[in-house]
């Protein structure tokens, strides 16, 4: 990838093709998988919405995110100021500089509520210590989740640990030990995980459980329920939201998009089945509702954890691996900002951090309200979670995952997109760049117009 638009040799860059792999994981898998892929899956009637969503991440979510890490490369700054440079560079229209705008846009409104999320996680890790679960039924671990979500001081005590975390580590830099500590998580979820998948399969209902994921009724399926699955593909894999192109921004030039992108969209993906594995047939061997909402885990697993031997130990571990999941994802939230911050506007780190840090913890504030005390302020329904978590994953990312396949498959000159994304000129590359210029924009805006009544499938 020679030439890129602004080369500067004093920029930082991860040290290794492996520091930017553990990193891009760290930021793809979080809160997403392990959270939302279950309830929402629940919520949308099992198999079909999976399989949906699955074909997503293969069609839409893999070459987008190659395209993005390399639109991140290219522009070798911070999302705003990178695509600024690209439309420069292909003397194209201005109209899309707006692909980094909203990218910025959206991972600050996602970061927002993903503070608070990841607080819940923070919040579980002392009460399956102290075993508030041990022989306790659903309606008790229930009640214990609903008195989590009254309480706003609470809420709003981990909302600030999450974000003071998250300033910290940000503020520290690239290099400041994120590389390291994501070496040691993945492996360590990813094993807790298949700990809690074979206590599935002692529950006496794990079939039930792998044919609600696996079986595709596609009835069960609505416009909305593709919409979902559409954006849950972005959200999950970190796309349009700033942080892989951020991230991208900060690659050696002699590592190769194609195959990295592979690895990190499949080890996404394996942990969200294992997590689909491990929670439904906890569901339905406890009489549990699939549909019952983003409480779905963390009504579930406590029942196992204390029901399963060690079950204390295992839940502690479980939670406090889960929250720094979500850290090493918010990381990835709150860069973005940072470096534009700092580039566009010569703020120094710490500066940067403090003013995001406020406005974000204002946020906080407002969604850890919409869970209590301002759960009737609401607008079309949606309360003010509901409305930054459906804005961003249903409308703003899937949107700039549109502009940025139109962009690089038909706007840039062809050969800056096959020098960054490194496949070569051959099959690889052309069948990329057909799914870019054809596949990807069509089956969006397909969904899109299914979903606004336009057509009907
Ligand atoms: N991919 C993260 C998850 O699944 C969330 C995320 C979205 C992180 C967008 C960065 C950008 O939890
Ligand atoms: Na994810």
């Amino acid at each position: 990838a020679s030439g890129s638009v602004k080369s500067s040799p004093t920029r930082v860059q991860w040290s290794t093709r492996m520091a930017f792999v553990l990193a891009a994981v760290g930021s793809a898998v979080g809160l997403g998988n392990i959270w939302k892929f279950p309830y929402i899956t629940g919520e949308h009637g099992g198999g079909a919405f999976v399989l949906v969503y699955l074909g997503c991440i293969l069609i839409i979510g893999i070459p987008v995110m190659m395209a993005e890490i390399a639109l991140g490369r290219r522009g070798r700054h911070n999302p705003a100021q990178g695509i600024a440079a690209l439309v420069r560079e292909a003397g194209a229209h201005p109209f899309w500089k707006i692909i980094g705008v909203m990218a910025l846009l959206c991972g600050f409104m996602i970061l927002t509520f993903y503070t608070v999320v990841a607080g819940w996680a923070f919040a579980y890790a002392p009460k399956a210590a102290s075993g508030s679960f041990v022989g306790e039924n659903g309606d008790a671990i229930g009640a214990m989740f609903g008195g989590m979500l009254a309480n706003p001081l609470a809420l709003t005590i981990w909302m600030t640990v999450v974000l003071g975390l998250t300033m910290a580590i940000v503020l520290r830099g690239l290099h400041g030990g994120l590389e390291k500590s994501i070496n040691l998580l993945m492996p360590g979820l990813l094993i807790l995980l298949l700990i809690l998948v074979g206590y599935a399969m002692t529950s006496g209902h794990f079939m039930e459980g792998v044919s609600f994921l696996f079986k595709a009724d596609f009835s069960k399926m609505t416009g909305t329920g593709f919409l979902v699955a559409l954006g849950h593909a972005f959200f999950t894999l970190s796309l349009a939201s700033g942080a892989i192109m951020t991230y991208g921004s900060y690659l050696p030039d002699n590592v190769s998009i194609g195959k990295t992108t592979m690895l990190i969209a499949i080890m996404d993906t394996v942990v969200a089945l294992a997590a689909g594995l491990a929670i439904f047939p906890l569901v339905f061997a406890n009489g549990l509702e699939p549909g019952s909402g983003p409480g779905l885990i963390f009504v579930t697993l406590p029942i196992a954890f204390g029901q399963m031997p060690f079950g204390s130990a295992f839940g502690t571990l479980f939670f406090l691996l889960l929250a720094v999941a979500a850290l090493t994802s918010a990381i990835s939230l709150l860069e973005p900002t940072i470096s534009w911050l700092t580039e566009k506007f010569k703020m120094t780190r710490i500066k940067a951090c403090l003013l995001a840090g406020s406005l974000l913890w204002i946020g906080g504030l407002g969604v850890v309200a919409s869970l209590n005390i301002g759960s009737e302020w609401t607008l079309f329904g949606k309360t003010f979670f509901d409305i930054l978590d459906y804005l961003t994953s249903s409308w703003l990312m899937p949107l700039g995952g549109l502009l940025m396949a139109i962009f690089s498959g038909w706007i840039l000159n062809k050969t800056v997109m096959q020098d960054e994304i490194g496949l070569g000129t051959g099959i690889m590359y052309q069948l990329w760049l057909f799914t870019m210029r054809y596949i990807t924009p069509l089956a969006i805006i397909v969904v899109f117009l299914n979903v606004l009544g336009v057509i009907s499938f």
